[in-house]
């Protein structure tokens, strides 16, 4: 198995140039987006479907009625044209009750745009600390080859949780032999290695997590996205739509 990594959002718009026809992007949007929606198909939701822009959204909520919107802009919940959106992006809000076989819309900041920027991939991943060893174990099972870890970031900013998640999962996958990381994976890897005993206090340091440190009602969601492998799912994309 190689294994390379998207460190910044900044690289993106190259992965649309890049033949991904025989690699498996991973996607890591640890605050928030891959964790809350991990947290949403564990607790039942049928589907994810990512969309860049609240416009898409809105104009599949019009053809179909029985959606849920979900996602966020600034780290706050949308209201856009006098539709307030059913959830924000705090993965504390996708309980069973209200989720559990539904199709849920979601487009934020930077997450959903790492998952679209990885379409034309032979398979995508949505990966968090929540459900890594899962993940691990799938992709050991199914012997992929080429695998690119897309670390979502925050606006056009690195983010320090999605490369030290990324860094976890080569952590877990370098229990096999035969596996090869790239330099930015090995940077990945060396910076969890450094920071893994006590990751809270690394990554409360970050801009994400400091924005929403700031915001009181969504301070939990950093702790909540911290915990491993709460959830034994596996998280796929497939023709834009993600699910278990
Ligand atoms: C993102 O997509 O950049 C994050 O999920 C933003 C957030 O959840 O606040």
């Amino acid at each position: 198995m190689k294994i390379d990594t998207v460190l910044s959002p900044r690289e993106l718009p190259s992965l649309a140039q890049a033949d991904l026809r025989e690699t498996v992007c991973v996607v890591f949007d640890v605050l928030r987006a891959t964790s809350t929606f991990v947290t949403a198909l564990q607790n039942g939701a049928r589907e994810i479907i990512p969309v860049g822009e609240i416009s898409e959204a809105l104009e599949i909520k019009k053809q179909r009625s029985e959606v849920l919107l979900g996602g966020e802009r600034n780290g706050l919940r949308i209201s856009n044209e006098g539709i307030e959106f059913d959830f924000g992006n705090s993965p504390r809000e996708y309980t069973a009750e209200k989720v559990a076989g539904k199709t849920i819309v979601s487009t934020t900041t930077n997450g959903t745009r790492a998952l679209k920027a990885c379409a034309g991939a032979r398979g995508v991943l949505a990966a968090s600390f929540l459900n890594l060893t899962a993940t691990a174990q799938f992709m050991q099972a199914a012997r992929f080859e080429n695998v690119l870890l897309v670390c979502a970031g925050t606006r056009e900013n690195a983010s320090l949780e999605d490369i030290l998640c990324a860094g976890a999962l080569c952590e877990l996958l370098l229990s096999k032999a035969g596996v090869k990381l790239s330099d930015p994976a090995q940077a990945a890897h060396a910076a969890f290695e450094s920071l893994k005993y006590d990751l809270a206090a690394a990554v409360c340091n970050s801009e994400n997590a400091q924005r929403l440190l700031a915001i009181p009602p969504l301070r939990g969601d950093v702790q909540f996205c911290l915990q491993y492998d709460l959830f034994p799912i596996v998280a796929k994309m497939n023709a834009g739509v993600i699910s278990v």
